[in-house]
């Protein structure tokens, strides 16, 4: 299994990065190609490890995907009918996998689907029961068997008014992909406006779609009956792009992070903003210069437009070394804080309780061996690393593979003196 080994510490990185396409557009942006008899042209697709297993899980339901890293571009053909079944093996090792469901629906609407339900994850309890309920308003009904849901809509999907008890995003996506080839108009209240969302609105809407925002959250989506070809340039990941503003603060730095709108991380610009760094915005891209003293500084996470959850273990290894009592409240997911043991274990001084957690910032962290049990772990721990005197061995790094492309590279590119071993 591949393991970093980090050397540190990394002062002052100076430089420049091309944010990759944003790993959860293109995830749902796949699964909604399902609904296309026509091809599906996706440009700036990031290679990672969850668009693979996405690709594997097309390839297994009968979808043709072709690949083109070089050019960043993925072409599905749909002219084949699907297999029905969405099996375990890919739902557990990619929780995205669900996104199949509204897809699959959608196009084939009188007939059964079965999608493994994905068991239990590193982030705490991820039910699917929003999704589930916002299918029962179209008119498709579920059950569960041998630990699959089936799915299926007798007499076809009719649109009618759901309101999601609480913001999804997998949910809003789900529930987007089933309705647009439903009959009559569906209305959904209380949906997901992260950035990711907007971008699978744009594709289909662009592709022949009738989604209508009417209000801030709510949508009035009109039944089509087909779609015509559908080609679509994925937006930056303000994920990736906060992660690497962060190399940046914690080695206080100076960075020019390229290809990504600044309005997706307003929250986190405003955030790294009272820290004590200095940005400029561009229509695309951001610079940020850290001066010397930071300031400590209080973060709830929200839905968007609010501070990202995935942001979350990101300024918590930068808040670790700014001198000072800092605190995080997650209010999205229920164990958020995996990358707390591993931070505490490079000197990190940090207590959890419920889900806040307090910092009390040291100068610098030291140097440990750690083990990443998620993406956004991963670059926790790289971020503690860097600020670490010493050797930091970094294992299970595939985990930061499923989300990061080019990771290694990209930071070394900044500086940092980073190798990886078997
Ligand atoms: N929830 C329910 N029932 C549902 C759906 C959600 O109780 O039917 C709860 C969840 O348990 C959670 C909250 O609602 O407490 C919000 O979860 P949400 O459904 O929004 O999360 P998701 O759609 O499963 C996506 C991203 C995650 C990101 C979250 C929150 C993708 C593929 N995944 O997950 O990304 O953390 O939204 O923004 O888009 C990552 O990239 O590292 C990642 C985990």
């Amino acid at each position: 299994m591949q393991k970093f080994l980090i050397r540190g510490p990394t002062k002052g990185v100076k430089g420049f990065i091309n944010v990759s396409g944003a790993k959860n557009s293109c995830l749902p942006l796949m699964a909604a190609s399902i609904l296309f008899k026509k091809n599906v042209i996706l440009k700036n697709v990031p290679f990672v490890k969850d668009v693979f297993t996405m690709k594997n899980l097309l390839v297994s339901l009968g979808s043709k995907v072709k690949i083109d890293e070089k050019r960043k571009m993925m072409e599905i053909k749909n002219t084949k009918q699907h297999k029905l079944v969405v099996p375990y093996k890919l739902v557990s090792t990619m929780r995205a996998g669900v996104l199949t469901m509204g897809s699959l629906l959608g196009r084939y609407q009188r007939k059964s689907i079965f999608v493994a339900k994905g068991g239990g994850c590193s982030l705490g309890i991820r039910d699917i029961n929003y999704h589930l309920a916002g299918f029962e308003s179209l008119n498709a009904f579920n059950s569960l068997s041998n630990g699959y849901v089936k799915i299926s809509s007798k007499s076809g999907l009719i649109g009618n008014i759901y309101k999601f008890p609480k913001v999804t995003v997998t949910g809003t996506e789900n529930i987007i992909m089933a309705s647009v080839l439903a009959r009559g108009i569906h209305v959904v209240k209380n949906i997901s406006i992260e950035p990711e969302v907007i971008d699978l609105i744009n594709f289909l809407n662009n592709s022949g779609a009738k989604i209508k925002f009417i209000g801030k959250r709510s949508l009035k989506i009109i039944g089509i009956r087909e779609f015509t070809n559908g080609t679509h340039k994925i937006i930056g990941d303000r994920i990736e792009a906060f992660s690497y503003l962060c190399v940046a603060v914690i080695t206080k730095g100076e960075i020019l992070v390229k290809n990504i709108n600044p309005k997706f991380l307003d929250s986190e610009i405003k955030a790294l903003k009272k820290l004590g760094c200095l940005i400029k915005l561009n229509k695309n891209s951001i610079y940020l210069k850290t001066k010397k003293k930071l300031r400590p500084i209080n973060i709830k996470t929200s839905p968007f437009p609010g501070f990202a959850t995935d942001n979350m273990p990101i300024i918590l290894a930068v808040l670790s070394i700014v001198i000072g009592k800092s605190q995080i409240e997650e209010n999205i997911f229920s164990n958020r804080f995996m990358a707390v043991p591993e931070l505490l274990r490079m000197g990190a001084n940090i207590k959890v309780k419920k889900n806040k957690a307090t910092i009390i910032g040291q100068k610098s962290l030291k140097s440990a061996d750690c083990i990443s049990s998620d993406l956004r772990t991963t670059f926790s721990i790289i971020l503690g690393a860097l600020s670490a005197n010493g050797e930091t061995e970094i294992s299970r790094i595939y985990h930061g593979l499923r989300g990061y492309y080019n990771l290694k590279n990209k930071l070394k590119k900044l500086g940092v003196r980073i190798k990886s071993t078997v």
